[in-house]
């Protein structure tokens, strides 16, 4: 496979390698095409255009923009950091209603510039473009976007740039969903030495206050095949770091063909068997879905990273009953509980919405109980949103009255929990991969622990990639400061 390096972290494939599919040679040829236009623009404005990706939402998100701006660079933009570019994407979400507000208020901004560019384009893709009623609203009150499209497609991202440049129209394609997985595409890395790669696409759990399955479609896995081969890709690039991502990592393997079966846990196996990858996180486990298996290799393998994000999102089981969640209170510590004395270093993190529909102060103590009985590492807490589609969209809401208090005395617990957790390293060595010079403080480099605490240290660039031990004097919170320790 033939491959231009251009900054250090970003790597893209010259041309569709080999035993590419179809798919991935026509999006080469159109990359082709879309490079005239770039250059067009180029003599016209007397400088390289420049594209600016914007990422809301999740981890599935956020490799998507690198696929994203993989096409970007490949046809000539540089990538700036500013919406006053020539090209500007919003990668969208749509899981609370907060994440959609938002990007109407930057489609308002970025219209303001475009009045003064008028050669500016402007796209939109992700997932909240795969609601019906966000794109009448585009159509109708948006008017300077030029380009929408939808999650399943968004391999097709330099067609549409293609058709996009040799129209004045806006360009509007969604699909449904989709079966299809096109591999092989250029991707620029945010990181050099970690990155993320999908092992599985959509969703099937159809929790009710969800939008996810609606608009991410069915659950598709990726062959382990062009798994690992990516991985081995990736390893022979640098990379030390993989996280396995999917909604749900733990439903892998399903629908794949006889002779590929594998579960999560043996996909997990293998992958840590590739030459160079020295550490491998996964997310999002489903708590009715984490197997026994999967904890033994967890505690079997020094390559799995210490940390297991398992959402609980309510401690009541009336809740999680209608949430439609599988497990109960009990069920769910039980597991924390086998997790914890099979691996003992293991950080749980979790997800926990609070104001779902028909919950009440006392589900909430059972909520806070959990968190108190399984000491989660920390928790990311949300306030219910409804969203249009979903079965509890039609269920009796609460009161903002009710959930707001109910939401700030479980944050409070979750703070206190995640703080005592946290220092529990203190004056402890730990293996930390080095990623980055520190943001405020050139001297000191960033690093992560295996179980993803984040660790500042005395240090200079040549650490970066490295694992180096690491002694944890003062834990901050959510970080700690120490300095490298050599036997
Ligand atoms: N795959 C993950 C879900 C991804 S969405 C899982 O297995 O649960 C990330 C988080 O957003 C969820 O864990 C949930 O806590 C939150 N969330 C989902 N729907 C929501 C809604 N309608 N309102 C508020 N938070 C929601
Ligand atoms: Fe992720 Fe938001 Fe879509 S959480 S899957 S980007 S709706």
């Amino acid at each position: 496979m033939s491959k231009e390096s251009l900054k250090n972290n970003t790597v893209l494939h010259d041309t569709a390698s080999e035993n590419a599919g179809e798919e991935t040679k026509r999006q080469f040829e159109y990359m082709e095409k879309v490079k005239g236009h770039v250059a067009d623009l180029e003599k016209e404005l007397g400088r390289k255009p420049t594209a600016c990706v914007v990422t809301f939402g999740c981890q599935m998100n956020a490799r998507d923009s690198e696929k994203l701006l993989g096409v970007l660079t490949k046809v000539g933009f540089e990538e700036v950091e500013t919406e006053d570019a020539d090209f500007v994407i919003y990668n969208t979400c749509t899981v609370r209603d907060n994440a959609d507000q938002r990007v109407f208020g930057r489609l308002g901004y970025v219209g303001g510039i475009k009045k003064k560019k008028p050669w500016m384009r402007i796209a939109l893709c992700g997932c909240m473009m795969q609601e019906q009623s966000v794109i009448e609203k585009i159509q109708k009150s948006y008017r300077h976007v030029d380009l929408i499209f939808g999650t399943h497609n968004i391999f097709k991202f330099a067609e549409l740039l293609n058709t996009m440049f040799k129209s004045d129209r806006m360009i509007i394609d969604i699909w449904k969903d989709t079966d299809q997985i096109v591999e092989d595409l250029p991707i620029v890395r945010k990181y050099k030495v970690k990155t993320v790669i999908n092992n599985m696409f959509g969703c099937n759990n159809f929790f009710t206050d969800c939008i996810v399955p609606y608009v991410r479609g069915r659950e598709r896995s990726r062959s382990p095949k062009d798994i690992i081969r990516e991985i081995e890709y990736l390893a022979s690039d640098g990379v030390k770091e993989i996280m396995l991502l999917g909604q749900n990592v733990n439903s892998y393997g399903k629908g794949l063909p006889e002779n590929e079966q594998l579960s999560f846990a043996e996909l997990l196996s293998e992958v840590c068997k590739v030459d160079g990858i020295e550490r491998v996180r996964f997310m999002t486990s489903h708590p009715k879905d984490l197997s026994d298996d999967l904890i033994k290799v967890i505690a079997e393998n020094e390559k799995v990273a210490r940390h297991i994000h398992l959402p609980l999102q309510s401690g009541s089981d009336e809740i999680l009953k209608k949430m439609n969640r599988h497990y109960t209170k009990e069920s769910f510590l039980l597991l924390v509980d086998k997790i914890k004395q099979a691996i003992p270093d293991v950080s749980i993190t979790t997800d926990i919405i609070v104001g779902f529909p028909g919950e009440t102060d006392s589900d909430v103590d059972e909520t806070i109980d959990v968190v108190r009985k399984a000491a989660f590492d920390n928790a990311f807490t949300f306030i219910y949103s409804k969203r249009t589609g979903t079965p509890a969209a039609g269920w009796e809401q609460v009161p903002e009255s009710v959930s707001k208090p109910n939401f700030d005395r479980l944050l409070k617990v979750v703070q206190e929990t995640a703080r005592e957790r946290a220092s529990r390293f203190t004056g402890q060595t730990h293996r930390v991969l080095v990623e980055e010079i520190n943001e405020q403080d050139s001297s000191l480099v960033t690093g992560r622990m295996s179980n993803n605490t984040l660790v500042h240290f005395p240090g200079d660039a040549d650490l970066i990639g490295e694992f180096v031990d690491v002694k944890l004097n003062e834990c901050h919170g959510f970080y700690y400061t120490g300095e490298r320790v050599f036997d």
